[in-house]
């Protein structure tokens, strides 16, 4: 099994969207026996909290349920998960962080835009003060950016 963690700061907005979508996919394209998920949130400010209420009705719009309670990053998890998949770069550059004091190696720990074609060094945008437009295109971003990984995963692993 290959574990996938996606992983932001409050662990309620974008990673159990980006998570929940991943889950979707698979299913549909019957590689779940191969593929599992989980995410988590850099900061510990809603452990235990359902995702916020406007993303979970933006992603029950789109056809994608969001079943996840937020817990936070911990250090067990670099060891526990095959990819670590950071929402944007303050995310990446907390979690390469916490490798390197901690001495472990992060060579799994990638940014989640950097799978899409042109999405190299961008970041799935914080929705959590916007408005609800912002749910939608950080739902049309982790679409995209979880089908050219997946597509990854596909070719790498041969699955
Ligand atoms: P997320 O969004 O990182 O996509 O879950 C946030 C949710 C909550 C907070 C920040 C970002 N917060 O500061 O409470």
């Amino acid at each position: 099994m290959i574990k996938v963690l996606f992983v932001c700061l409050g662990n309620i907005c974008r990673s159990p969207l980006a998570e929940a979508i991943f889950l979707d996919e698979i299913e549909k394209r019957d590689l779940d026996s191969r593929l599992s998920a989980d995410s988590a949130g850099t900061a510990g400010y809603h452990i235990g909290d359902l995702p916020d209420s406007r993303s979970r009705e933006n992603a029950q719009r789109n056809g994608v349920t969001i079943a996840h309670r937020a817990r936070q990053f911990h250090s067990d998890d670099f060891e526990e998960f095959d990819y670590i998949l950071a929402m944007d770069h303050s995310n990446y550059r907390h979690i390469a962080g916490m490798a390197e004091r901690l001495d472990l190696k992060a060579d799994h720990l990638h940014l989640m835009r950097s799978f899409q074609v042109d999405g190299a060094q961008q970041e799935v945008p914080d929705p959590y003060y916007g408005g609800s437009q912002g749910f939608q295109q950080v739902f049309d971003i982790l679409l995209d950016a979880n089908q050219r990984f997946i597509d990854y995963l596909v070719k790498t692993h041969q699955l």
